[in-house]
């Protein structure tokens, strides 16, 4: 299985791409290639500039997934703006039919209100967005003596298990599908 995740944060050492690197953890097997995109690290350019050769890497990527899982920083209650760039830049070609798993990351109390506009925009997008998903907390989390984000709650990795069964459920499904 060919999986690709998303994690749109626009700040490096960010807490959603410290569950982007938990999530390919609990993922990674033989049988499984598991590419993380950090978007702070991606030159994506805003919609209506010229295109730039991260850009289509990323279209590519993202087309050639089998299932994808996206992760946003909880800002105003919504989704980060540079995801919501990302996506624009995306369409049918990447989603039509593409199993989805979703997660996000809150400052102050674990909230589900991002994945819910979120899922909106994945149904725009013809994506198949498993409903079990991830939203955590900054008591999710504990930072080393560098700052650096290290330790996850077991409650939390154990809600990552559950949404990536649903999410390599549905991706079988639709693999064996597109494969008769
Ligand atoms: C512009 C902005 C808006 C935010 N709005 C909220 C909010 O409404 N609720 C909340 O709990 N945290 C909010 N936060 C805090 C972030 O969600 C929190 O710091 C998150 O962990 C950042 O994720 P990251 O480390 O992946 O960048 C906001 C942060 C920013 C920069």
């Amino acid at each position: 299985m060919n999986l690709l995740i998303i994690s749109g944060s626009p700040f490096p050492g960010s807490s959603a791409a410290f569950l982007a690197e938990e999530i390919k953890a609990q993922i990674e097997q033989p049988e499984n290639h598991v590419e993380i995109i950090d978007l702070c690290q991606w030159d994506i350019p805003l919609l209506g500039s010229p295109a730039t050769e991260d850009l289509e890497e990323f279209k590519t990527i993202a087309r050639e997934a089998d299932a994808i899982i996206i992760g946003t920083p909880n800002y105003h209650t919504s989704f980060s703006g540079i995801l919501k760039n990302a996506l624009d830049h995306l369409s049918f070609d990447q989603f039509e039919g593409k199993p989805v798993a979703l997660y996000c990351t809150s400052g102050g109390m674990r909230n589900t209100d991002p994945l819910a506009q979120l899922r909106i925009v994945m149904r725009g997008l013809h994506a198949l967005a498993v409903p079990t998903q991830v939203c955590a907390s900054s008591a999710d989390y504990q930072k080393n003596e560098k700052g650096e984000y290290a330790h996850l709650s077991d409650e939390m990795k154990q809600r990552i298990g559950k949404m990536i069964d649903s999410l390599m459920d549905l991706a079988t499904m639709t693999k064996s599908k597109h494969h008769i």
